[in-house]
C-alpha cells in the first residue's frame, strides 16, 4: 500500500486543515472563542494581561494575525504586520513573558481539537511546524 502525499507532506496537511477550519475567508468565531476561553483559563498571568482588553476586538485581530504567522512561514519575509505584532508584545508593548507563547500555542491546539473532530496528532504537528517561524520571530523581538 502506498503512502499518500498528505501523510508525508506537512505543508499540504496544514493547508488542508487550515482550509477546513478557517477557509473561505470567513472568521471561525467558535474556534477563536474556544481559544480565548482556554488561553485565559491557563493562568492568572494571562488573565491579568487581558484584564482591560476589549475581547471582541481582540478576537478579530487574532484571526488576522494567524494569517500573518502563516504568511511568514510561506515567504520568510518579515512583513509590517509581523513587525507590528512583535512590537505589540515586546518590551515597549505588553511586555509578554516569552514562556507564555508555548501556553498560547498549546491553547490554540486544544481549540483546534475541539472544533475539528477529525483533527489528528499529525495535523497538530503540521500547525506547530507552520506557526513556529513566526512565533520564533515574535519571541526573539520580545527578548530584545
Ligand atoms: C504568536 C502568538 C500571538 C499572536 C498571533 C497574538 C496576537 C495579538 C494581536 C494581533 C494583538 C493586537 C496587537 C495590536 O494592538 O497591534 C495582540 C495583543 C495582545 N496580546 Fe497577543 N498574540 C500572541 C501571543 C500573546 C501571548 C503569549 C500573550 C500573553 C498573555 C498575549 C497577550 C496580548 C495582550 C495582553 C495584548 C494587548 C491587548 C490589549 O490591547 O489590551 N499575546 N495579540
Amino acid at each position: 500500500m502506498s503512502t499518500s502525499r498528505t501523510d508525508l507532506n506537512y505543508e499540504q496537511r496544514f493547508n488542508d486543515s487550515v482550509d477546513k477550519l478557517m477557509g473561505h475567508g470567513c472568521y471561525n468565531v467558535e474556534l477563536i472563542e474556544d481559544f480565548y476561553r482556554i488561553f485565559l483559563a491557563k493562568s492568572d498571568v494571562v488573565a491579568n494581561l487581558f484584564a482591560h482588553t476589549n475581547m471582541s476586538a481582540q478576537k478579530t485581530m487574532l484571526h488576522d494575525s494567524l494569517e500573518t504567522l502563516i504568511d511568514f512561514s510561506r515567504t520568510k519575509e518579515i512583513s509590517p504586520a509581523l513587525e507590528k505584532l512583535a512590537q505589540a508584545h515586546g518590551k515597549r508593548g505588553k511586555n509578554v513573558p516569552t514562556y507564555l507563547f508555548d501556553v498560547w500555542l498549546d491553547s490554540l491546539m486544544e481549540a483546534l481539537y475541539l472544533r475539528d473532530n477529525s483533527f489528528t496528532d499529525k495535523d497538530e504537528l503540521a500547525w506547530r511546524l507552520t506557526l513556529a517561524p513566526g512565533i520564533t520571530y515574535v519571541k526573539f523581538i520580545c527578548k530584545k
